[in-house]
Formats: structure tokens, C-alpha cells, sequence
């Protein structure tokens, strides 16, 4: 029993290690795709496919490229903590990718940002989009976010109506809870107030019963029966 309770005990530590080991790695060089799993897009318009990355020690050099269907559609290069991101001369002019041309300098010198932009997405854009981020300075460490992109013949409104619905419902909830929270008010008030009754009730029976009332009061109860 001893045993396993120290094997417990161990476990947990060991959890807190991993986790502890994991921290400092994503610390290192941590690459997002944002919130969002999907994007969605109106099929024949531009799409932005986010990706940042933060780094603690700083960059050098530091490449990115994008991957989707297993094919390098994109890579470039930022230079260091004071530069925007550049595309490798061969993806410098490209029809379906760019980088955002009003890209702004990382503020932090922290979190840099890859983000790129895929023109006219067409209904064959749909797919994953992969995000890779290698930072010499961090021994060549490798990291990568995937997002999937879904191109649409319209932009749905089921976003906003699922939005809707989670909104009603948890404002119907909250309203029931406040409800059922004054019913059970009422209730309670309710009771209280027979019960002061009752023992109103019962005072004044046992008062009668003082008084030898209580006979007689039996006596025209049972009467109307018989
Ligand atoms: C998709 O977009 C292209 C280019 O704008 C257009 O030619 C095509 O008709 C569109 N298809 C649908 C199904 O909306
Ligand atoms: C970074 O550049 C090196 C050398 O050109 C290359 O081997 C590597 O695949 C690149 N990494 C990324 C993430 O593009
Ligand atoms: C993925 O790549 C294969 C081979 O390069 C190609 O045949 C296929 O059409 C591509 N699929 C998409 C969705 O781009
Ligand atoms: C990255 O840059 C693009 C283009 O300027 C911008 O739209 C996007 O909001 C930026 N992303 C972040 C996380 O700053
Ligand atoms: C990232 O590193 C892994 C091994 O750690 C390697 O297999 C993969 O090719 C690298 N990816 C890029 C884009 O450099």
C-alpha cells in the first residue's frame, strides 16, 4: 500500500518534470497558427493563413516555410530581430503566394510574424497548410503549426447562428437558474409563512384545548360524519 502510494507520488513527479521539460521547449521557439483550426474563405477571394512565432533567446536567420499536400509552396527568411520577413528569390513572384505587403516589424523582437497570404483561393485550396519555423540560433530546432483552410461558395452564417445559439441557451440557463433560484424563494417564503400559520394554528388549538374547548371542537368535527 506504502509501496504504491510512493509510486503515486513518483508518477506525479515524473508528470511535473515532462510538463516542466515541455515549458521550456515551447519556450524556446513556439510556432501559432492562431485560434482558429479552420478558416474559412469565399471561393475566388485572398486568404491570409496566419503564423507566428516567439522566441525568448532572439533570431538569427531564422527560415520559415509553408507546406501543404506534402509541396514547399513557400519559404523565406527573416534576417534578424530587426527585419520582415523576405521570400527566397524563387518565391519572390509567385501568383498564388505572397507575403502581406503591409507586414509590420516584430514590436517585441519577440513574436515574428509568417503569416501568408494565398490570393483567389480556389475550391482545390482546401486543405491543410503547414508552418515550419527553424531558428539557427536555437540549434536548428524546428517547430510547425498546421491549419486547414476551407474554401466556401459563401461564407455561412453558421459561425454567428451557432454564437446564437450558445448565447441563448446559456442566457436561457442562467435565466431558468434565476427562476428556479426565485421559486424556490417564493416556496421557502411560502412555508414560512403556513407554518407561522400552522403554529398560530396550533397555539390556538392547544390554547383551546386549555381552555376546554378542545372536546367540543372534536364533537362538531366528528358530527357532520355520523
Ligand atoms: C469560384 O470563383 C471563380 C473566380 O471568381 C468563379 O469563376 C467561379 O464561378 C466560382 N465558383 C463558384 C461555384 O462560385
Ligand atoms: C532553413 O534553411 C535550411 C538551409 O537552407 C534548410 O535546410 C531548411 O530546410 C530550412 N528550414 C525551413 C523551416 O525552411
Ligand atoms: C496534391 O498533390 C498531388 C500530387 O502533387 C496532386 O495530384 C493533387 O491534386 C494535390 N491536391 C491538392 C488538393 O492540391
Ligand atoms: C500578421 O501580419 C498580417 C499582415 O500584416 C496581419 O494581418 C496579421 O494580423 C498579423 N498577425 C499577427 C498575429 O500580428
Ligand atoms: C524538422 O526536424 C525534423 C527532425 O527533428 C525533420 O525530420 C524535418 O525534416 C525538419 N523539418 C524542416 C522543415 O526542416
Amino acid at each position: 500500500m506504502a509501496g504504491g502510494a510512493g509510486g503515486g507520488a513518483r508518477g506525479w513527479l515524473g508528470v511535473a518534470l515532462v510538463s516542466l521539460q515541455l515549458c521550456s521547449v515551447t519556450l524556446a521557439l513556439e510556432v501559432s497558427v492562431g485560434k482558429a483550426a479552420v478558416i474559412y474563405v469565399k471561393n475566388g477571394t485572398d486568404v491570409l493563413l496566419p503564423c507566428t512565432f516567439t522566441s525568448c533567446i532572439g533570431i538569427e536567420r531564422a527560415n520559415f516555410s509553408w507546406i501543404s499536400n506534402s509541396t514547399e509552396i513557400f519559404k523565406g527568411i527573416i534576417k534578424n530581430k530587426d527585419s520582415k520577413p523576405e521570400p527566397y528569390p524563387e518565391y519572390r513572384s509567385l501568383i498564388k503566394y505572397e507575403m502581406p505587403t503591409d507586414m509590420a516589424l516584430s514590436k517585441d523582437n519577440r513574436e515574428f510574424n509568417v503569416s501568408l497570404l494565398l490570393l483567389f483561393a480556389e475550391f482545390s485550396d482546401s486543405g491543410k497548410y503547414t508552418c515550419f519555423v527553424k531558428n539557427p540560433k536555437e540549434k536548428n530546432a524546428n517547430h510547425s503549426a498546421t491549419i486547414t483552410l476551407k474554401v466556401v461558395v459563401e461564407m455561412e452564417k453558421k459561425d454567428n447562428t451557432l454564437t446564437l445559439i450558445i448565447v441563448s441557451v446559456v442566457g436561457g440557463v442562467i435565466g431558468l437558474l434565476v427562476l428556479i433560484m426565485l421559486i424556490k424563494k417564493l416556496v421557502l417564503f411560502i412555508l414560512k409563512k403556513t407554518r407561522e400559520k400552522e403554529c398560530l394554528v396550533t397555539s390556538s388549538a392547544n390554547d383551546n384545548t386549555e381552555n376546554g374547548l378542545a372536546g367540543s371542537k372534536t364533537e362538531q368535527k366528528s358530527a357532520p360524519k355520523a
